[in-house]
């Protein structure tokens, strides 16, 4: 019961898409129509600039945070675990927007800072430095979420299962990102991209 409970409050939560309800008040766009195509801050940030995007970063990683803590207040570690893991998949397969949702790493940022802090940091900042030198977005991003299941693999197995199953979700959203990153073809910040 524990469970079930966890993953639907966990995907519920997910499917709450900031970047989507901001386009649509805001701009009456469909945020999935524009730019990469992406229901996530680094595509609002392309198609409407800064204060949306923080504006969306900000309640993305903040699910992340609800959903764990809520959960790990209910029903212990274990299932905050969970709960991080469905929220994810929440946000990235949102039944309620016909499964086209975002990447999971505002809303991974914002759970593994409460799951595990000190490696949660160590990975963002490793993230934010490939994103200064490269400008590019999904690299930081990729980086961050593998440097966070290596050090989490490395230094604290209990949480193995956990970072990996993130990681392998994220490197599995940027599909797209990765084919461009080996082709040379993927945009920095700075330019735009072709939808
Ligand atoms: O967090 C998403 C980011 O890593 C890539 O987004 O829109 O450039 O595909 P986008």
């Amino acid at each position: 019961m524990e469970l079930l409970v966890t993953i639907f409050v966990a995907y519920l939560i997910g499917n709450l898409s900031p970047s989507y309800l901001i386009g649509k008040m805001a701009k009456n766009i469909d945020i999935r129509e524009h730019g990469s195509g992406n229901a996530g801050a680094t595509n609002v940030l392309r198609v409407m600039g800064k204060k949306f995007a923080a504006l969306t970063f900000v309640v993305d990683a903040l699910k992340g945070v609800m959903a764990v803590l809520v959960v790990r207040y209910l029903f212990g570690e274990d299932y905050a675990m969970v709960a991080g893991i469905f929220v994810v998949a929440g946000h990235n397969w949102p039944v309620i927007l016909k499964f086209k949702g975002g990447k999971g790493v505002a809303t991974s940022i914002g759970l593994i800072l409460v799951i595990h802090p000190f490696y949660g940091f160590m990975a963002i900042l490793i993230g934010i430095a490939f994103l200064m030198k490269t400008k590019i977005v999904s690299l930081g991003s990729l980086m961050g979420m593998i440097s966070f299941a290596i050090l989490v693999l490395v230094f604290s197995r209990d949480y193995a299962i956990f970072a990996t199953v993130l990681a392998a979700m994220s490197i599995y959203r940027h599909k797209e990102n990765i084919r461009r990153l080996m082709r040379g073809e993927e945009k920095t910040i700075s330019k735009k991209k072709k939808s």
